[in-house]
């Protein structure tokens, strides 16, 4: 794979010739940006602890990456995770590491507020209401100058850069102002809004434009691709054809052409499938079970604590089934685990007291003294333990109400080597697209949902057997090497100008 990433032994050199700068730095020919560095702080005995203060980091952003970078010379830029500290560069577990920093200022303004809590909402249907303020909005300009900076110094001249996500749709174009001689790729992990939401934003003008200094916009679904292509022709009035944008100058003169399209993130297959066949973890499965008093169905819920999860219509159809007597505690349990996160957002802090309301309310009225109705788990898990809990779980519920792609989705259906449980997807979740043999359902129809629940719970062996083969063979034929390999590749062919 990496056709497009040159070998370990020539990517990377000293004090080459950059555009504008002369310093003796060490030049990178690809380098991936985001706002997090993909590795957390870590105290000494704590797991994941390799001597170093540092490990990696979970997600699926990381997932998706570390793999390509450790195999590559390559670096990442991006924010260590510590407001208001200077980390100079380091290399940990075969990437180098070019920290930003972020004040703290800055991690309320441009992390908390423009990112999250406008980006955010607005991205994501406007779940919640999309906050405006102009004070974020600057905040998020100069951060992603920032990043940019870093890039613009460390960059080997014709280096590829791969731009990640929302919080930084600035760079592309601030990359290409500075440095025309880069290869630009930018990927969006999560939608991209239809024109008629977009509107709302005030600097809807620059965040396109920011976007597209990229030579390649790429999006999970196609109908994220076509969203960015209309607003881009709206807003902008640029000239769209097929999947190219024409890109003009002020003069009116074409500077490039930038792509959009969808590439489909994955997970890394071999691993979740190693974990799923190792004895310990089939065994620590076993114990998950009968530590639940081995009910015949264990359903599980895995996200982010995140309003766009759908986490309260989940507990609600199952508080339904419950109430009807489709669902009897004792028989069935739900483990949902919800992991902390951007807990200083107040949509963020509201989501949790209504989801742990709601939990107690459910397990205070269905419980019994020996089995619980919900386990809930407001914690991270090591991946060891998450595809234990894939494994102990017979039904997966994915219910998002609006989601990039949801790799949780893909994790399930990977850890299940037998080709038996059943999963559970939202249609607006980004997944949906491939795996097209889960429960397809829209979780604001509640009834859809509990119907969907209970023909999960019910299915036969033989049509989960059916299901899960299929899916599982769309994954394994689309891992996160492929989703990489795809993108890169395509960034580096040859554009030829479509004026059909
Ligand atoms: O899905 C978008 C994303 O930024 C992921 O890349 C990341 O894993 C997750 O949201 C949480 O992001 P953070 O904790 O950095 O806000």
């Amino acid at each position: 794979m990496h056709g497009a990433v040159s070998d370990k032994s020539d990517t990377k050199t000293e004090s080459s010739a950059v555009p504008g700068d002369s310093s003796d730095t060490t030049r990178y020919d690809f380098m991936v940006v985001s706002n997090r560095l993909p590795v957390d702080r870590c105290a000494p005995g704590e797991p994941g602890d390799d001597g170093s203060g540092w490990r990696r980091s979970p997600g699926g952003l990381v997932t998706a990456l570390a793999p390509m970078m450790t195999r590559t010379d390559g670096a990442w830029v991006g924010w260590h995770g510590a407001a208001d500290e200077t980390v100079e560069p380091f290399s940990h577990g075969g990437m180098d590491l070019v920290p930003v920093q972020l004040s703290s200022d800055d991690v309320e303004l441009y992390y908390e507020g423009f990112s999250n809590a406008t980006l955010w909402p607005l991205y994501h249907d406007v779940i919640a209401p999309p906050e405006f303020h102009r004070t974020w909005w600057d905040a998020y300009r100069t951060v992603n100058r920032r990043f940019a900076d870093a890039v613009v110094r460390t960059a080997d001249e014709g280096a590829t850069v791969w731009v990640q996500d929302y919080q930084l749709q600035l760079v592309p174009r601030m990359l290409r102002q500075a440095r025309p001689d880069l290869k630009i790729g930018f990927f969006n992990h999560i939608p991209f809004p239809p024109p008629e939401i977009f509107a709302q934003l005030p600097w809807r003008q620059a965040i396109i434009d920011g976007l597209l200094g990229a030579d390649l916009v790429g999006f999970q679904r196609s109908s994220d691709a076509g969203n960015f292509m209309r607003s881009a022709r709206r807003f902008l009035g640029a000239s769209v054809k097929q999947q190219q944008v024409h890109v003009k100058d002020t003069e009116g003169d074409l500077t490039h052409i930038a792509r959009a399209q969808a590439f489909p993130i994955s997970i890394d297959v071999q691993h979740i499938t190693e974990l799923a066949r190792k004895p310990e973890i089939i065994e620590r499965a076993r114990q998950i079970r009968q530590d639940l008093g081995n009910p015949k169905t264990i359903l599980l819920g895995v996200d982010r604590l995140d309003y766009t999860k759908g986490i309260g219509h989940r507990l609600k159809a199952y508080e339904e089934l419950l109430n009807e007597g489709h669902l009897k505690v004792g028989d069935a349990t739900l483990i949902q685990v919800a992991s902390p996160s951007r807990e200083r957002v107040e949509q963020y802090r509201l989501l949790r007291e209504e989801v742990e309301g709601t939990v107690g309310h459910i397990n205070g009225t269905y419980d019994t003294i020996e089995n619980t109705a919900v386990r809930y788990l407001h914690h991270s898990y090591p991946v060891e333990e998450m595809v234990a809990l894939y494994l102990a779980a017979d039904v997966m519920l994915v219910t998002a109400l609006r989601d990039g792609m949801n790799l949780v989705a893909k994790e399930y259906v990977t850890a299940r080597t037998n080709n038996d449980g059943a999963l559970v997807l939202s249609e607006f979740a980004g997944a949906a697209d491939q795996l097209k043999q889960a429960l397809l359902m829209n979780p604001h129809d509640i009834d859809g949902l509990k119907d969907a629940v209970m023909r999960a719970v019910k299915m036969s062996p033989k049509e989960s057997a059916r299901r899960m083969r299929a899916m599982r063979k769309q994954i394994l034929d689309h891992d996160v090497d492929h989703w990489s390999a795809d993108f890169l590749n395509a960034l580096n062919e040859k554009v030829i100008r479509d004026d059909s």
